[in-house]
């Protein structure tokens, strides 16, 4: 188990319903290869995979609980920890970092109150730096779930912190 998965288990989960995870593990159950599928299934439900939920499926496809671990801290698309309502990437990439990036995601650290691959408590954001966004010629550019932003500056930052403050969580 790797440092952050153990820090993880670590932590309280808010009380989880197993019942949602084995209506998913129910559908693949018979299936071979089904530990994939099982938990993209799981965490489209959950939103991330509770380490609860983890364990469950370990025990129910009957495999080692350190494999499903091994599975999920190696695909960047799973989470174990919970996510925020609204993900905000700012690209670091070459074209992004020389245009200004660092100081956008300096600016987003100080108003968020959290650092890179955080979640603010109330569950609104969290924050991650990527690599290339593929839109060089908007360097530097942020993105907040499917919005993209181009030519970010630190101005740009509040605009978009008020807009989605204004959101609704659902
Ligand atoms: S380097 Fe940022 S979009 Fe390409």
């Amino acid at each position: 188990m790797s440092d952050a998965v153990a820090q993880q288990t670590e932590q309280q989960e808010p009380e989880i319903d197993l019942s949602i995870a084995d209506a998913v593990i129910d559908k693949y159950i018979d299936i071979p290869g089904n530990l994939m599928p099982v938990l993209q299934g799981v965490q489209d439900e959950y939103g991330y995979i509770p380490h609860v939920v983890a364990d469950h499926i370990a025990e129910r496809l009957n495999v080692y609980p350190s494999q499903i671990y091994g599975v999920l801290t190696f695909y960047a698309q799973f989470h174990l920890k919970p996510r925020g309502r609204f993900i905000i990437r700012v690209c670091v990439g070459t074209a992004c970092h020389v245009s200004g990036a660092p100081r956008i995601v300096e600016t987003f650290f100080d108003k968020l109150g959290i650092g890179h691959a955080e979640t603010t408590p109330d569950l609104r954001y969290t924050f991650e730096k990527v690599a290339c966004l593929g839109a060089c010629g908007m360097a530097p550019l942020a993105m907040v779930n499917d919005d993209t932003f181009g030519k970010m500056t630190v101005q740009k930052v509040d605009e978009i912190i008020a807009e989605y403050n204004q959101r609704p969580m659902k």
